[in-house]
C-alpha cells in the first residue's frame, strides 16, 4: 500500500516536472516568457549541475582528508531546493535608513489616493501578515478589483511582481496601484508628486533619502522609497531555523507534512526560500481549473500558452492569508491543498495528507517586523495641499 502510493507520488513528480519543462519550452514570445523559458531551463539545468559539482568536489575533499565528508551525508535535493538565499537581497542597491523610513510613511498616506480615503496598507494590512483577507480588493469608492491581495512580506524577493508578472521589481511595481482607478485612482504620477510637494515635511524627507538626485521628488523616487520599505518586510519562521540545523523547530507531524509536500510533487513549482515567487505556471496543469475568467499571462502577452498562467505564490506566512488564489476562490488552506493536489497534480490527498501538508506549511508563519507594525506619523498637510490635490480630496 505504502510502496504504491510511493510509485504514484514518483510517477506524479515526473508527470509535474515534465509539466513544468513542456510549458517553459513553448512558451516564448513575449520577451518576459522568454527569461523565465532560459531561467527555468537554466534553474533546472544548473541544479543537475550543482548536484554533480558538489558530489566530485565533496568526493575529492573527502578523498585527500581520506574519510566521508558531512556534506556528502546531506541529501543533495534537499540543499539544492532550499539553501540559497539569493532572493531576498535581489536586485537593487541596498536602501538607506532614509529610504526606508520614507517608504513607510508613503505606504501608510492615503494622501497618494483620488479620494483621500485609500492607502497601500488599506489592502495589505502589516498587522495582518500583509493581506486584508478579501476574496477580491476594495478600493478607492468601494470599487472591487478582479484579484485576490497577495501578501506584501516577502515579495520583494520574487522573480517578478503581481499576479501575472507584469512589474519585475517592488519599486517598479509601487506606482502601479496609485494611478490603478480600482486602487487609489490617482489620475497621474504627476497628479501624485504634486500633491507630496505640498507638503513640506515630504519635501525635507524626500531630499534626506535621495541626495544625489537633481529632483529628489518625482514618481519614480515614490517607488523606490516605497520598494526600499518593502524590501525590510521579510519574516523568518521556525521553518528557517529548521533549515539552519535546529532539527527540533519543527514537530514530527510538520516534518511529515514536509515529506508529503516533497513527495506529491508539489515542491516542483514552490520551491526556493519563498517556496515559489520563482517562475509562472498553469494553474490547473493537470485539471483544468473551474473559474476560466481571469487567464492571468495570457491576458498581457495574447500568447496562447500563456492561458491560466500565473506566478506561483510564495508560500511563507500562507497560513495567515486566507481566501487564497488570484481569484479568492478557497476559503481555507485544507481546501487550498486538496486543490492544488487535485488541478497540478491530478491526485486526490487523502485528509490526512492534506492535514499534515497545512501543519507543515504553518511552520512558514514568520515573525512580523515589529518597528513597522505601528502606524507611522505622517508630517502634515501644507498651505496648498488641497488646491493642487485632485477634485476628490476636496470633497471629503
Ligand atoms: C485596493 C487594494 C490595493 C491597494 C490600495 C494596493 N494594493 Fe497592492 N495589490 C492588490 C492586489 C489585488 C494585487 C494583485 C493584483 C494583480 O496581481 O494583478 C496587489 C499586488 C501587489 C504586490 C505584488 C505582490 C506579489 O506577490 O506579486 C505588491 C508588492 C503590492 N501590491 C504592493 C502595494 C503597494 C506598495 C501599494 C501602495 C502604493 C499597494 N500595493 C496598494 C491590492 C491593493
Ligand atoms: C505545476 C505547479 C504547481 C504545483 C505542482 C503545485 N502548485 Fe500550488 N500553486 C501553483 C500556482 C500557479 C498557484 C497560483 C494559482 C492561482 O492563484 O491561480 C499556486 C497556488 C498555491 C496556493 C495558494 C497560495 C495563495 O497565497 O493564494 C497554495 C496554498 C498552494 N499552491 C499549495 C500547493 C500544494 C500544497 C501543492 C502540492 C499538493 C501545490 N501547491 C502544487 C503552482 C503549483
Amino acid at each position: 500500500m505504502q510502496a504504491t502510493r510511493q510509485m504514484q507520488a514518483t510517477r506524479r513528480m515526473q508527470w509535474a516536472l515534465l509539466g513544468a519543462l513542456a510549458w517553459a519550452g513553448c512558451a516564448r514570445s513575449a520577451p518576459q516568457a522568454a527569461a523565465q523559458t532560459v531561467s527555468t531551463q537554466t534553474a533546472q539545468t544548473v541544479s543537475t549541475q550543482a548536484a554533480s559539482t558538489q558530489t566530485s568536489s565533496a568526493q575529492t575533499a573527502s578523498a585527500q582528508a581520506g574519510g566521508t565528508s558531512a556534506a556528502e551525508k546531506l541529501n543533495p535535493r534537499l540543499l539544492r531546493r532550499f539553501k540559497s538565499l539569493r532572493g531576498v537581497l535581489a536586485a537593487g542597491p541596498e536602501p538607506t535608513d532614509e529610504q526606508v523610513q520614507l517608504g513607510r510613511m508613503l505606504y501608510a498616506d492615503k494622501r497618494l489616493s483620488r479620494d483621500r480615503d485609500v492607502s497601500c496598507a488599506s489592502c495589505h494590512v502589516l498587522t495582518k501578515y500583509g493581506v486584508d483577507n478579501a476574496q477580491t480588493s476594495v478600493g478607492e469608492k468601494g470599487a472591487h478589483g478582479t484579484r485576490n491581495s497577495p501578501t506584501v512580506y516577502n515579495a520583494a524577493g520574487h522573480f517578478v511582481q503581481f499576479w501575472d508578472g507584469r512589474a519585475s521589481t517592488v519599486e517598479e511595481q509601487a506606482g502601479g496601484p496609485i494611478v490603478n482607478p480600482l486602487e487609489m485612482a490617482m489620475p497621474s504620477g504627476d497628479a501624485a508628486v504634486a500633491v507630496l510637494k505640498t507638503i513640506p515635511g515630504y519635501v525635507a524627507a524626500f531630499e534626506k533619502a535621495f541626495p544625489q538626485e537633481s529632483d529628489p521628488m518625482t514618481f519614480k523616487t515614490v517607488g523606490r522609497a516605497i520598494g526600499a520599505f518593502e524590501r525590510k518586510l521579510v519574516t523568518p519562521a521556525r521553518w528557517d531555523r529548521f533549515l539552519d540545523g535546529d532539527k527540533t523547530a519543527l514537530t514530527d507531524r510538520e516534518v511529515e507534512g514536509l515529506r508529503v509536500f516533497s513527495d506529491v510533487g508539489c515542491l516542483v513549482c514552490h520551491t526556493g526560500e519563498f517556496l515559489g515567487g520563482s517562475m509562472f505556471q498553469k494553474v490547473g496543469s493537470a485539471v483544468a481549473w473551474p473559474n476560466q475568467k481571469d487567464q492571468g499571462r495570457f491576458t498581457l502577452t495574447k500568447n496562447p500558452a500563456d492561458k491560466m498562467v500565473f506566478k506561483v505564490p510564495g508560500l511563507r506566512n500562507v497560513a495567515m492569508t486566507a481566501p487564497y488564489f488570484h481569484d479568492g476562490s478557497a476559503k481555507t488552506l485544507s481546501e487550498a491543498v486538496t486543490l492544488m493536489g487535485k488541478h497540478q497534480l491530478n491526485l486526490d490527498l487523502t485528509d490526512d495528507e492534506v492535514s499534515a501538508v497545512v501543519a507543515w506549511l504553518g511552520s512558514l508563519t514568520g515573525e512580523l517586523p515589529k518597528e513597522f507594525l505601528t502606524a507611522p506619523v505622517l508630517p502634515p498637510d501644507g498651505p496648498t495641499t488641497m488646491n493642487v490635490a485632485p477634485e476628490g480630496h476636496r470633497a471629503n
